[in-house]
């Protein structure tokens, strides 16, 4: 019997996740999406073609791999078929290889609207969502009020009337105004056009396929930090972005769970409202933002920019289990003098180095610095060629983190990955 291997965001998301998954994929044969959904962006760059998938697995550009939208994804008809075709369109053939969950979720055309009103009622505590629908979705998911995709096969009418009905009533109490005729036509050729695919029970595929032996990548979507148990509460994603959001996600027991590979940026971003200790708001914020053209990949909106977060890392190793780090990014900082990372939070006082309840009360960041490498490494592809101050910066991440960093990221290219000794 195999395992799932998982790989997962250990910031607050858009760690470079699609692109490791897909440098990973000929390892595996089937990459599975288990949490989430059209709130993620996940990039993947090869033969200078650049691609931003939002719901389908980032294995999809790999031979003839099959991809899986696992239960836990909340799904979108409309925005999937735009995407699904988008990448039809560029030559990438989809419906024999793209399985999706019975159990997923539906994203309604109301969720969206839900989304926007508990937004703009939280007034200067909003969240910063990406407007997707994600809460709303996966509320009503937990509180039994959700429409799965095995419901389109059956009746699905009169179920999807009753859900728009019941949601008009919570728009109307919220005094929020909406043009539901502008997005459901597209909503419901959506639906249609999900019936193309496999629409499967994706619990026995995935546990079959494991007995059969074979290989199996779970893919992570936003980051531990905003995970609705263990993120920055309440400014988060709506589900377990961690580990064990891979077992029920997609109906994998956790003994069935291999390796964990936690993904980080080697410095730190963020995109919406919410703590973030260590974020820089003067130039040297400026130049991450700008040479690792911090935007978001589905809002545009500019990323908040920081030193790594040692702490708020620490924590997500812990969380998650992660056996093996990869470092992303790393030529962001190529030209940068010196280097920092928070080892400890300043709290009313206190040093602080195990993650607190609460950020918001102010942790100020306890950093130590390092001496930059001021190489170009976009080039490099050996472990070989890293410079001593990168190899020395590296080791410092390790030992605290007390985790091997496996793989390194040195562009936003496939093949701008070093895969170590260690992997
Ligand atoms: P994801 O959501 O975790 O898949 O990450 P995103 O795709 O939202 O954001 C990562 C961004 O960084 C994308 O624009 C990638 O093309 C880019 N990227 C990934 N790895 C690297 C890297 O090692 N160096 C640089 N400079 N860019 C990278
Ligand atoms: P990937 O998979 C970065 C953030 C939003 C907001 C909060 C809640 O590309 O790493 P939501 O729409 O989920 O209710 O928004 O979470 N967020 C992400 N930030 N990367 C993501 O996904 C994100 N998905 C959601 O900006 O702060
Ligand atoms: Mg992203």
């Amino acid at each position: 019997m195999e395992k799932v291997d998982v790989l997962l965001g250990l910031q607050w998301g858009d760690e470079g996740k699609g692109k490791v998954v897909d440098v990973l994929t000929p390892k595996y044969e089937l990459v599975c999406r288990f949490q989430g959904g059209p709130n993620a962006g996940h990039t993947l760059e090869f033969e200078n073609q650049k691609f931003v998938l939002r719901s389908i697995p980032s294995g999809i550009f790999q031979g003839d791999k099959i991809n899986i939208i696992g239960n836990g994804v909340v799904l979108d008809p409309a925005l999937f078929k735009a995407e699904a075709e988008a990448l039809e369109a560029a030559g990438h053939k989809l419906t024999d290889r793209l399985y999706i969950s019975k159990k997923a979720h539906l994203i309604l055309p109301t969720h969206r609207f839900l989304d926007a009103a508990y937004e703009s009622a939280k007034g200067s505590g909003k969240i910063g969502t990406t407007g997707k629908g994600i809460g709303p979705t996966y509320t009503d998911k937990v509180s039994r009020n959700g429409l799965r995709v095995g419901d389109i096969l059956h009746n699905f009418e009169e179920k999807y009337r009753n859900a728009i009905d019941r949601h008009k009533r919570i728009l109307a109490s919220y005094q929020f105004e909406y043009d539901l005729p502008a997005i459901e036509k597209e909503w419901l050729e959506g639906i249609e056009y999900l019936k193309k695919f496999h629409i499967v029970d994706s619990e026995h595929v995935i546990n079959k396929s494991l007995r059969a032996g074979k290989k199996i990548l779970a893919e992570g979507a936003q980051g531990t930090m905003l995970d609705v148990d263990f993120g920055s509460y309440p400014f988060v994603t709506s589900s377990n972005t961690i580990c064990a959001g891979a077992c029920t996600g997609l109906g994998v027991a956790p003994r069935n769970i291999g390796n964990v590979f936690g993904i980080f940026k080697a410095y730190c971003t963020r995109v919406g409202a919410g703590p973030f200790p260590t974020e820089l708001f003067d130039e040297t914020g400026d130049k991450m933002c700008e040479i690792g053209h911090e935007f978001g990949s589905v809002t545009g909106r500019r990323r908040r920019c920081g030193w790594i977060d040692l702490v708020a890392l620490k924590y997500a190793v812990m969380i998650n289990g992660v056996n093996k780090l990869i470092m992303m990014k790393s030529d962001v900082l190529d030209t940068f003098d010196t280097i920092k990372a928070c080892v400890a939070y300043r709290i009313e006082g206190e040093t602080v180095t195990d993650f607190p309840f609460d950020l918001t009360d102010g942790a100020e960041p306890v950093y130590k610095e390092l001496p930059g490498w001021k190489t170009d490494m976009t080039k490099m592809s050996s472990e070989a060629e890293f410079p001593k101050a990168f190899t020395d910066y590296v080791k410092f991440l390790e030992d605290y983190l007390e985790t091997p960093v496996a793989i390194v990221s040195v562009g936003p290219d496939r093949e701008q990955t070093i895969v170590r000794s260690s992997f």
